[in-house]
């Protein structure tokens, strides 16, 4: 170690990485509890996280009209799912974060995206896996194995010397909290190891112009350091979600440089990899016959995409004092303020009923257009009164039990109509733009929840 270098401890927080000179109890920064760990960091050393110039040129200040702003440069990787999720293809030098929990599925489907894709010269590296393993599964999942070149490396410093001499098209690095720099003293998987290791992989992309999938693991409550501290540093974010006990995984973009946000591909895990699930109303809407009550479909927007989906619930009578509220894919305290408007605005007593909801397919839901779809689910539970299987609902229910417009209708009626629903139940104040002509759906429009129940449950 040079003499100008220093070893100290400094505290991190493994879930927003927050940096803080001794122990807290709390993240002063994200307020999360019990997450500060003690690491070593040597000064002096060079670290490329902040403050550091990149050599070449000089860089000088531009006219704005001067910039070129002609369309990135963006690579297909021969999956229209992924190509989807990413706003159209990888932009050329972009850092891509795939997390998601352990054993869901990113190594196979960075494993999948070259071998689908064989103009990719592709540097896949690989250090939780031996080379043989990262073999066995490339067999499985078939594909044109040629193009593809497996590393199983650790090292940094050795990973960037090679994909500098490869000069590849792809670099698929497997996992983040396996590799180290020399830069850093601390062990694989700390903060300022993950930190230095994402920020090198950074310069390396914006440098070469070689777009790089990074691979982090993260568990259920985001625990492990990782992809919470690497959001910051990278241009995109893929989220990897779903049930393990089902073989349906949902592909989230919950940050995009260079796309929107919000966007969703679902994918199906066969025994030859993942299946891209084009139209995921087939999976998400509902396989049993009709007259079973507590059951809604509503027809939701992500990002882009319109599908259509299954609310399911149940209401019975609290068995102890308390009444027991959960859901699963939902905000509960969305299905609170839901219940409450319910009581209030309606009349309906469920302060001593239990109440249960469900998404289908292990969605995680966030567009408010549900809300209608939930509070039909629930009253359908409630008087064990089916609602019919043609009919659907979106729409936003306000706290005075209004129902409120939402956005795009039109495409929403469009897709629920295309799917063969008779009816679609949304907001008396909905402005459609285009004429839905030739369309046959009925398009039920509501004020507040009394006449939503007056017209469902007549
Ligand atoms: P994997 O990609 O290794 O997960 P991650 O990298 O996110 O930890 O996938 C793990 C699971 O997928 C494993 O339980 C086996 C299953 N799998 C299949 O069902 N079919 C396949 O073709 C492959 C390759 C894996
Ligand atoms: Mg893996």
């Amino acid at each position: 170690m040079a003499a100008s270098t220093k070893v100290k401890t400094r505290w991190f927080c493994t879930s927003c990485g927050n940096e803080s000179s001794k122990w807290m109890g709390r993240c002063p920064a994200c307020g999360e509890w019990n997450t500060m760990v003690e690491e070593t960091v040597v000064t002096g050393k060079k670290s490329s996280v902040r403050g550091e110039s990149v050599p070449g040129a000089a860089r000088k200040p531009v006219r704005l009209p001067d910039i070129d702003s002609s369309a990135e440069n963006r690579v297909s990787l021969g999956n229209d799912e992924v190509d989807r999720i990413l706003g159209g293809g990888l932009v050329q030098g972009s850092l891509v974060l795939i997390g998601g929990e352990p054993g869901i599925g990113k190594s196979t489907l960075s494993l999948q995206i070259p071998l689908g894709c064989p103009s990719l010269k592709t540097l896949y590296v690989t250090g939780e896996e031996s080379a043989r393993q990262v073999k066995m599964r490339a067999d499985r999942l078939g594909g044109d194995t040629s193009n593809c070149l497996i590393f199983s490396e650790t090292l940094m410093e050795r990973i960037l010397e090679e994909a500098e001499s490869v000069a590849p098209d792809l670099v698929v690095v497997d996992s983040v909290q396996t590799m180290f720099t020399e830069r850093v003293e601390s062990a694989p998987g700390s903060v300022s190891q993950i930190k230095e290791v994402a920020a090198m992989l950074l310069r390396f992309a914006k440098e070469s112009g070689i777009p790089v999938i990074l691979i982090g693991h993260i568990t259920k409550d985001g625990y492990i350091a990782g992809p919470k501290i690497l959001e910051h540093i990278v241009d995109v974010v893929l989220q990897f979600e779903g049930e393990n006990r089902g073989s349906y995984r949902i592909l989230r973009s919950i940050k995009n440089r260079f796309g929107s946000t919000s966007e969703l591909a679902v994918f199906e895990m066969t025994g030859k990899g993942l299946r891209q699930v084009s139209n995921p109303s087939e999976m998400l809407i509902p396989m049993h016959e009709e007259g079973l009550s507590g059951t809604a479909v509503s027809a939701m927007l992500d990002g882009t995409r319109p599908f259509l989906f299954e609310v399911q619930a149940l209401v019975s009578s609290a068995v102890y004092g308390t009444a027991q509220r959960s859901a699963t894919g939902f905000d509960v305290r969305r299905l609170n303020m839901l219940l409450a408007v319910l009581e209030k605005r309606a009349g309906f007593k469920l302060g001593q009923k239990d109440v249960f909801l469900n998404m289908a397919g292990g969605l995680k839901v966030s567009d408010p257009a549900c809300d209608l779809a939930v509070v039909a689910a629930v009253l359908s539970s409630n008087f064990d009164f089916p609602i019919p299987a043609d009919t659907c609902f979106a729409g936003e229910v306000g706290l005075s039990g209004e129902i409120r417009p939402v956005t795009q209708a039109d495409r929403r009626i469009l897709e629920a109509a295309r799917l063969g629903f008779k009816q679609i139940f949304v907001s008396s104040y909905t402005t459609l733009d285009a004429p839905l002509s030739g369309s046959k759906i009925a398009i039920v429009k509501v004020a507040d929840i009394p006449a939503l129940v007056r017209a469902l449950f007549k």
